[in-house]
């Protein structure tokens, strides 16, 4: 994939074409996860995506957008820190956190930190075959730029109403889909500009996250309105991830399930794990990302 121009709020970034020399003259692809609000996994699948990438093989650039939070990049802080006490040999991305501008004046902070995402990104850009970037999950400035260099967008939600609501409004008895949220309008927006400039079409898929095991019943509803709205405001439904206590007990140690059986560290596989591992396979299977077809089976 070539560098280019991505024009983003009537700014016109540019990611500049790669030195020749260069071993890896093409771009990596970027995979964005974000989505309207907080809480609904975004950080842990972006760190479980970027972990997998790494066990297939790839070279990973992560990029840890909601800097105040700052909870994929204290993750990976924290993978390295566990890695160095007990001598562990487990791929590591690279890193960069974009903390919020300390300056006052909204245009200033703005581009403080565009300048500072856009250098992050270029660096990054070239040396890897992926870079996976976290969003904050607000309607911040930082969070729409994100959007507008994805290659692949991925929106995590909770399995409830109230997460459907952010991607657009139902109606409360017909189940019909009214109309699209601000959310929705915004990936649509990034969507538009992106065709404009370099013809690229952002492939947005929606995951279902914390599934419940036992309520079946809402379960099904959200699986059909989410299905009409799939075809509504044009995005692809992945296989989620279901509420277990895996995706968050290994966060200390900077790890997730796909690194048990490495050796040396000290953590016992069991049957949650398993099931944990084989629900990211199947999303890392759908999300359709370039190169991985014959490196999934590493998972
Ligand atoms: N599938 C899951 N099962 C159990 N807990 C989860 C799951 N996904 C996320 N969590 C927990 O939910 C909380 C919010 O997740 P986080 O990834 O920080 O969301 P966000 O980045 O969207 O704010 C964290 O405590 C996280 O450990
Ligand atoms: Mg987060």
């Amino acid at each position: 994939m070539a560098g280019g121009e991505i024009n983003v709020s009537n700014v016109t970034v540019t990611l500049d074409e790669p030195n020749p020399e260069n071993e890896q003259p093409t771009r990596a692809h970027i995979i964005v996860v974000g989505n309207a609000k907080g809480g609904s996994g975004k950080s842990t699948t972006a760190m479980h995506i970027i972990i997998s990438l790494l066990t297939m093989g790839f070279k990973v650039g992560a990029i840890d957008l909601d800097g105040k939070q700052k909870t994929l990049g204290r993750y990976i802080e924290n993978r390295q820190s566990y890695i160095s006490k007990k001598k562990l040999q487990l791929a590591m991305p690279t890193l960069r956190v974009i903390e919020p501008s300390p300056k006052k004046n909204m245009d200033e902070a703005q581009s403080d930190e565009r300048a500072r995402f856009v250098a992050a990104l270029q660096e990054l850009v070239y040396e890897n075959n992926f870079v996976v970037v976290d969003c904050p999950g607000a309607d911040s400035f930082i969070s729409k730029l994100g959007h507008s260099f994805a290659d692949t967008l991925l929106t995590p939600m909770n399995d409830s109403f109230i997460d459907l609501d952010l991607l657009a409004t139902v109606n409360g008895s017909s189940l019909e889909v009214e109309k699209p949220s601000w959310y929705s309008e915004m990936v649509w927006e990034q969507r538009k500009r992106r065709a404009l400039i370099d013809n690229h079409k952002i492939d947005w898929v929606v995951m279902r996250n914390r599934l419940s095991h036992t309520d079946a019943h809402n379960k099904r509803h959200i699986e059909k309105i989410l299905s009409k709205l799939a075809s509504r405001i044009s995005f692809r439904a992945a296989p989620g991830f279901g509420e277990r206590v895996v995706f968050r007990e290994l966060f200390l140690k900077g790890l997730t399930m796909l690194d048990l059986n490495k050796k040396g560290v000290g953590v016992k596989m069991s049957m949650s794990h398993v099931a944990a591992r084989h629900e990211l396979r199947h999303l890392i299977k759908s999300l359709n990302l370039p190169g991985i077809e014959d490196k999934v089976e590493k998972l």
